[in-house]
């Protein structure tokens, strides 16, 4: 069988990873997926800036609109960032030539999600996006096929690694914000504009991706409330432990008799708590479904082996021939957040 040959624009702290792994798991990968996966070409804004990675025989593309095109990617993988160009006319232009595409982007999914998965659907191609929501834990494939057959009520928790681990510096090194959000963007957690993470913005974008699998509701993120933690200052921590608690950024999305409810924000949470134990880049997500106790997902939420590791898992599904509907659901059957009705769906 002839290898799945994948085309990647960004090579930063994620794409260069991603590089290193389909190269170091090719016998693994190989073996799971029926046959090679093979890097052609490549490209990010220097060509000059050294990866880490061995790039020698890997063509460079002219630009990705290029790479998206190229008449030997049969998938291509965006690992630039963005919700606007060049992220969304790549994507959208490999989804119409028929092409997979595999992308960590949850601002791209947040904002064009929609339009993204009825060109796959349109042109056949897979949307895959498993890196999008906590790294490494495989959420998205536990909502879309896991639990493809429960009723949801709620899905909540941990969705920003840079929050999570500012915070927990925070309290228990008693550092100040900046001095913490500058550790988080040293280890390659934060965005490129760290203000969509600590504005709370980047775990709206996951909720808002999460909330779509669980209640098949059109992915919208302008119908999430947000707030984010840059006002919180160690002795507001402080002030939360004296009194048994732990400050957590949250995110929530809820079925209620009005439609979905979403929201990002600060949470006093009981230090007791299983979600108060979650420290540092550490994710967690739990799911209430109907008939089944809680479940809860926990793994490393940002950086760039954890995030690798579900891209490469992504294009393994497109070199084995899988193709799940983006948001589990046809794009037809995927209904208004707000005029959601109150049944399970
Ligand atoms: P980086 O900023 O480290 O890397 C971005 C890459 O994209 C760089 O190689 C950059 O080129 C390239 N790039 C940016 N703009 C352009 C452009 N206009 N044309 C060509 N190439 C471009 O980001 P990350 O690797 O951290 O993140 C990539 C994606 O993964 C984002 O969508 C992010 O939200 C997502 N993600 C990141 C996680 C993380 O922990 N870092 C976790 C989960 C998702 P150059 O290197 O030359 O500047
Ligand atoms: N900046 C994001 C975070 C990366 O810190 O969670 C993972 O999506």
């Amino acid at each position: 069988v002839a290898p799945l040959k994948v085309g990647i624009a960004g090579l930063g702290t994620v794409g260069a990873e991603v590089v290193r792994l389909i190269e170091t798991q090719a016998r693994v990968l190989a073996g799971r997926s029926g046959r090679g996966i093979r890097v052609v070409a490549v490209t990010a804004r220097s060509k000059a800036k050294k990866r880490g990675v061995d790039l020698r025989g890997v063509e460079w593309a002219r630009d990705p609109m290029a790479l998206a095109t190229h008449p030997e990617v049969d998938c291509f993988v965006e690992l630039m960032g963005g919700a606007g160009d060049p992220a969304l006319s790549a994507v959208e232009a490999a989804l119409s030539a028929g092409k997979s595409v595999v992308t960590a982007n949850k601002a791209l999914l947040a904002r064009h999600g929609l339009k993204l998965a009825k060109a796959a659907e349109k042109h056949g191609g897979a949307l895959n996006f498993e890196a999008a929501v906590g790294a490494a834990i495989p959420v998205i494939k536990t909502l879309r096929e896991g639990l493809a057959g429960t009723g949801i009520d709620r899905v909540y928790g941990i969705l920003n690694g840079t929050c999570n681990y500012i915070l927990t510096r925070m309290e228990q090194e008693g550092l100040s914000f900046a001095e913490c959000l500058k550790d988080a963007q040293r280890l390659g957690y934060a965005e490129a504009d760290p203000s969509f993470d600590v504005d709370g913005h980047d775990t709206a974008q996951k909720l808002a991706i999460l909330a779509s699998l669980a209640f098949g509701t059109k992915v919208a993120q302008s119908a999430v409330y947000v707030e984010g933690i840059s006002s919180i200052a160690p002795e507001d921590l402080r002030a939360a432990a004296d009194l048994g608690y732990r400050v957590k950024l949250l995110g929530v999305a809820v079925r209620t008799t009005k439609g979905i409810e979403q929201r990002v924000h600060p949470t006093m949470v009981p230090k007791s708590s299983s979600i108060a134990q979650v420290m540092g880049v550490t994710n967690a997500v739990t799911i209430d479904g109907e008939g089944i106790p809680p479940i809860t997902l926990v793994g490393p939420g940002a950086g760039g082996a954890a995030t690798a590791s579900a891209v490469v898992a992504d294009i393994a599904d497109v070199a084995r021939g899988i193709r799940a509907n983006p948001f589990g659901r046809p794009i037809s059957q995927l209904r208004d957040t707000k005029k959601a009705p109150m049944e399970r769906h």
